[in-house]
């Protein structure tokens, strides 16, 4: 019905059948589905329709922002807000998880937990390889994390001051840590939301410098020892978006043209550009003590409802690597996962772009699916049925287009739900319409079409999307478009169609890769 009134309206229908689950394996969820609504067989077939093959997940338990994520010999390090003991947010850790290729991760023991001065709240880590700090102990570095503590009784008390930044630090490369004695390192200047702080080597002045978020600004912070911190400057009142609050923010250098930028993000909650969370960037300059934006538009690092509380590895070198949470806050905790909840996004790496004097930010995924095992297939060659070989792969579609027309990329199964994403040369618009995508009454909010404003000046509209069970991530324009969203089909998705008036550009590339199973 939905493909009829899309041929009325476009002139070509180009239809391949991709996704080979096969009849026995969809009814089998469908029949479960039917007959069976304990939460022990919801929970059961939400493992095996949602839990992601390319993307972290804990084993069981909450999840939410990324935190101290660095990196040392060889091991990138992800610790990550964590309720280990139920589904909904409540006493946060420091979960923590460990990988070789940013894709492949492995779920560690727990590493920071609450203390009498509050729970663990968003923060950062750095090698401390000058042993600024003194903690390092025969000549091995420490790992120094930096957090808020949130204090709940302070909190209920009606108190302004529960949330303080205080730091721990490692001695084994980040598996066990030692919270530090006198902390909290920075108190509270009397404002509720006083959090999630960011730290950096600033080599210029040979000092640390934190970015942390207070309320509808950041506020920068600097510390030759990590311990004694001295207040430099706000930033932000006055610029950006301000629907919400601001939080986890970050900063960090780029290039572009061999000139130097410092990029300040911020994530916002409410107040996104699709409703509810979402990140905005800032590009100017830092000396040390301050920062200034070089414009004053707000700019969104990515469009989509699902990408939140991004922030930038440390210690890997100059390449900028960023992974969010893929999340809203408008409905995080009602996802229909039971077991688990919440899984970061892939990890992205950083660049700048000009466009048109303005510059923005670019995310690149496809570096890290280098690392994975996969079969291509030309689709346009295929001309109908491709098989892929595993129910509900992670896979990437990708589409070199030498024109500006629009296209509609349609995943659906045979019980008529589908996730459509695409570009409207009309509106000059990106778009990810998940209304009818599958499971939604969960929240109201949920099923909606996001949308995109197109950015780039150049004359193609090339794309690829990395689809990984209940999520995708869609890059078109170099990374200068990001759209982010999460999705729960009733069954998986059997069918790709693409609908372009272009049948002359479908035909040309348009490749699916899909990533086999280690
Ligand atoms: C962002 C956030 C942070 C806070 C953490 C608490 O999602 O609200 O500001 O530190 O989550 O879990």
């Amino acid at each position: 019905m939905k493909t009829l009134i899309k041929i009325n309206l476009l002139l070509i229908i180009i239809t391949f059948s991709i996704l080979n689950v096969s009849a026995q394996n969809s009814s089998q969820l469908i029949s479960k589905n039917g007959t069976n609504t304990t939460l022990q067989n919801m929970a059961e077939k939400a493992e095996v329709l949602y839990r992601p093959q390319i993307h972290f997940t804990p084993s069981k338990g909450w999840m939410n922002d990324p935190n101290g994520m660095f990196y040392k010999d060889g091991v990138y390090h992800l610790y990550f807000q964590h309720n280990p003991d139920s589904n909904v947010w409540g006493p946060m850790h420091w979960g923590h998880a460990t990988s070789k290729n940013l894709i492949n991760w492995k779920q560690e023991p727990i590493a920071i937990y609450p203390d009498s001065i509050g729970m663990i709240f968003s923060g950062s880590a750095v090698v401390d390889i000058k042993n600024t700090s003194g903690f390092g102990k025969n000549g091995k570095a420490p790992i120094v994390a930096i957090f808020t503590q949130h204090n709940m009784e302070g909190e209920y008390s009606g108190r302004t001051d529960f949330q303080n930044q205080s730091i721990a630090y490692s001695l084994d490369n980040g598996y066990t840590w030692k919270m530090y004695k006198g902390n909290p390192v920075i108190k509270n200047p009397g404002i509720k939301d006083f959090r999630d702080p960011k730290v950096i080597w600033h080599d210029a002045t040979k000092k640390w410098i934190m970015v942390v978020a207070v309320k509808n600004k950041v506020s920068f912070y600097s510390s030759a020892n990590l311990i004694q911190w001295t207040k430099e400057s706000d930033f932000g009142e006055d610029l950006g978006n301000h629907d919400g609050v601001w939080e986890c923010p970050d900063l960090f250098t780029l290039s572009n043209d061999n000139k130097k930028y410092w990029v300040l993000t911020s994530s916002i909650n409410p107040g996104g550009p699709n409703k509810g969370s979402a990140t905005q960037f800032f590009i100017g300059d830092f000396d040390g003590h301050s920062f200034k934006s070089n414009s004053n538009k707000t700019k969104w690092m990515d469009y989509g409802a699902d990408n939140y509380a991004g922030v930038t590895w440390s210690d890997n070198g100059p390449e900028k690597i960023s992974i969010g949470w893929m999340s809203n806050w408008i409905y995080a905790r009602e996802v229909p996962t039971f077991n688990w909840r919440s899984a970061t996004t892939l990890p992205r790496t950083l660049a700048l772009k000009n466009v048109n004097g303005e510059m923005y930010l670019t995310s690149d995924a496809s570096k890290f699916m280098y690392a994975l095992p996969k079969k291509i297939q030309l689709l346009s060659k295929g001309n109908g049925k491709l098989n892929v070989p595993s129910l509900g792969s992670a896979y990437k579609i990708s589409f070199d287009q030498n024109n500006l027309s629009s296209y509609t990329v349609s995943l659906s199964n045979d019980l008529g739900e589908y996730l459509d994403f695409g570009y409207d040369s009309i509106t000059n618009q990106f778009f990810i319409d998940r209304t009818l995508a599958g499971v939604h009454k969960f929240n109201p909010e949920f099923a909606a079409k996001h949308f995109a404003p197109r950015l780039a000046v150049s004359k193609t509209t090339g794309f690829y999307a990395i689809v990984d069970k209940a999520s995708i991530e869609f890059f078109a324009d170099g990374g200068l478009n990001v759209m982010t969203d999460i999705f729960f089909p009733t069954v998986p998705y059997t069918n790709i169609n693409i609908i372009s008036n272009n049948k002359k550009a479908v035909e040309q590339r348009f490749e699916l890769s899909t990533f086999l199973k280690n």
